[in-house]
């Protein structure tokens, strides 16, 4: 199956986030990457539920919402009511990531855990059976633009393990330093979601761009 490609709109063009989605959406992107970061658990402050709230209509896209926040808690509900198909959040921004997990299917929705560089693949396993999704970071989270961790590779391909012999279906992210050099490897490790700003939003054809990280040529 071709790895399903998430542009993240931190790197879009602020000044026009609604075209910006309707455009990765015609360029062939599978889901909508959406980065909340509030200034404490990262260094960083991006946007909240009145911006996915906003954009819900726009687009049928997976809109997968990525928490940098904590106390994430407080916020899974707002975020469900705007409009996210599936919230991931880290294990470090909250004292009970199995209920938070619980928290976000009761409302509906799929549930994903994100792993930052030095977080180990073991902190998943004990919720194996709850989630949606696995997020390996390959940046440290906060900014977009930065450079792949190669580390992380190896973390990416225990984790195909972890979910192959659990026999669920979860899909695995790569989010950070993802481009049309770094995807190949991801991909080789065993990711099937690819998380890519710069990559995308940075190109003049975001077409182009999606299906170089796909491994594909454009059809257009
Ligand atoms: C980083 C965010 C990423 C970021 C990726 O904290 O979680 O989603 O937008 O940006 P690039 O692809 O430019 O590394
Ligand atoms: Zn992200």
């Amino acid at each position: 199956m071709l790895p399903r490609i998430a542009p993240s709109l931190l790197a879009a063009d602020f000044t026009r986030l609604g075209e910006e989605v309707r455009a990765i959406e015609a360029a062939g992107a599978d889901w909508l990457h959406l980065d909340i970061m509030d200034g404490h658990f990262v260094p960083n402050i991006s946007f909240g539920p009145a911006l996915v709230r906003a954009l819900r209509p726009l687009s049928p896209m997976i809109f997968d919402v990525h928490l940098m926040i904590a106390p994430a808690d407080p916020y899974i509900e707002a975020f469900a009511a705007a409009g996210a198909d599936l919230i991931s959040l880290h294990p470090e921004a909250g004292p009970h990531l199995h209920r938070s997990l619980q928290t976000i299917q009761r409302l509906g929705k799929k549930c994903g855990v994100v792993l930052n560089p030095a977080t180990p693949a073991s902190v998943v396993e004990p919720v194996l059976d709850l989630v949606d999704l696995i997020l390996v970071m390959a940046v440290n989270p906060g900014f977009g633009g930065q450079s792949f961790l190669d580390s992380q590779l190896p973390k990416i391909a225990a984790l195909r393990r972890m979910i192959d012999a659990s026999g669920r279906t979860i899909a695995l992210q790569v989010d950070g330093g993802v481009t049309a050099a770094t995807a190949p490897h991801c991909l080789a490790a065993g990711a099937d979601v690819l998380v890519a700003g710069t990559a995308v939003f940075g190109a003049t054809d975001y077409a182009a761009a999606i299906a170089a990280l796909r491994g594909t040529t454009c059809q257009t």
